[in-house]
């Protein structure tokens, strides 16, 4: 069955890293069996300069009507000042909020060819491979009532509202307790059940799904401890789950842990499995079209893709063992270079991930 794809390269570096993924998928398609067709459409600041908004309705539909997006970065200065409806943040807000992606998968993990681009030692850091699971439709986020009003002495008052009906939370911790099955069966859901009604709701709903997956191991921690032993001991974590806001925080400071945030890929998915995929990092625009950005993050988006959307796992594993032995052979983007790798750009790295496809 014929897939499509979405490819919203965005702004800055946006478009630079999606022509790699689109070789990518190109050579899939050619060499690998991958059946394919691709579309390309407008995103953030981009759009926004073409069409006034940040998320045209006519994007919208060509997402509905895709099994996968992959989306490069959005925002940048240049749009920095426009009004809340026209940032480009906006646009990638709604189009979570549209498509339903309420599950956000934030793998953080370390390639032992790059255990010393971490800011922790070595030693602390080496081996690293955890996955934050965050809620991404709900919670502070998008949480009503919330606004800016000015009171009868003339101060200003500003107001969100952090939110979660069961049904929310029962959702998202099905996707972690999945995802904690495929891999070491140890899940830490995070909340700040202290102190907020919200995150005592959200614990006892975990606690009650923890009765189903007895092949998981639940555990809890409050978000601040979290973030502390995020930097004290990582590798305790296999897989966290978490509400919007606090795994906005914590899959940054996941991020860092590995030193080398150009490497990282995510996936927003829904309850179908359709989902937006993304790497990690931002739009860099000081490096826009220099040919200089690391397009990994967003093969290993492709990756994540194939495995959650396009039901081709096998060829999951293909693009990342490319990634791997890419890596293993000293080839490296300006990010993670180091004295004894090789320096290359941009489109040699896509080219050489392509051509160790063939070779796995
Ligand atoms: C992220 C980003 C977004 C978020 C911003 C750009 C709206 O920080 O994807 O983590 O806060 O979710
Ligand atoms: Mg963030």
């Amino acid at each position: 069955m014929s897939r499509r794809v979405l490819l919203l390269p965005g702004d800055g570096i946006g478009p630079d890293i999606v022509a790699e993924a689109r070789k990518l998928l190109t050579a899939l398609a050619d060499d690998h069996g991958l059946d394919l067709s691709l579309d390309e459409g407008l995103m953030g600041g981009a759009a926004v300069d073409a069409t006034g908004v940040p998320l045209p309705d006519e994007t919208l539909a060509q997402a509905r009507a895709s099994d996968g997006v992959l989306m490069g970065a959005v925002g940048g200065p240049a749009w920095d000042g426009l009004e809340r409806a026209q940032r480009p943040e906006t646009g990638l807000l709604n189009i979570r909020r549209e498509l339903g992606l309420f599950g956000n998968l934030r793998p953080a993990m370390l390639y032992p060819q790059l255990a010393e681009a971490s800011a922790l030692r070595p030693d602390v850091v080496a081996g690293l491979d955890l996955m934050i699971v965050r809620e991404l439709t709900g919670g502070l986020y998008f949480g009503e009532p919330r606004g800016v009003e000015t009171l009868p002495d003339g101060r200003q008052r500003g107001w969100n509202t952090m939110a979660y009906d069961s049904a929310e939370i029962e959702r998202i911790g099905r996707l972690a307790f999945e995802a904690s099955q495929r891999r070491n069966g140890q899940l830490c859901s995070v909340d700040k059940a202290n102190v907020l009604e919200v995150s005592a709701l959200w614990r006892e709903v975990m606690n009650g799904l923890a009765t189903e997956y007895s092949d998981v191991t639940l555990s809890h921690m409050y978000v601040d401890n979290a973030a502390m032993q995020l930097v004290r001991a990582p590798r305790q974590f296999d897989v966290m789950v978490t509400t919007n806001l606090f795994g906005d925080i914590l899959s940054d400071c996941a991020a860092m842990l590995t030193g080398s945030i150009g490497m990282l890929p995510s996936a927003a998915l829904d309850e179908s499995g359709r989902g937006l995929y993304e790497p990690v990092h931002g739009s860099a625009p000081d490096i826009a079209g220099q040919d200089k950005a690391n397009p990994l993050a967003t093969m290993l988006s492709v990756a994540m893709m194939l495995r959650y959307s396009l039901d081709a796992g096998e060829l999951a594993d293909r693009v990342e063992a490319a990634v791997g032995s890419v890596l293993a052979s000293g080839q490296r983007t300006a990010d993670i270079h180091t004295e004894d790798t090789r320096l290359v750009g941009t489109a040699a790295m896509g080219d050489a991930v392509v051509a160790a496809l063939g070779a796995t």
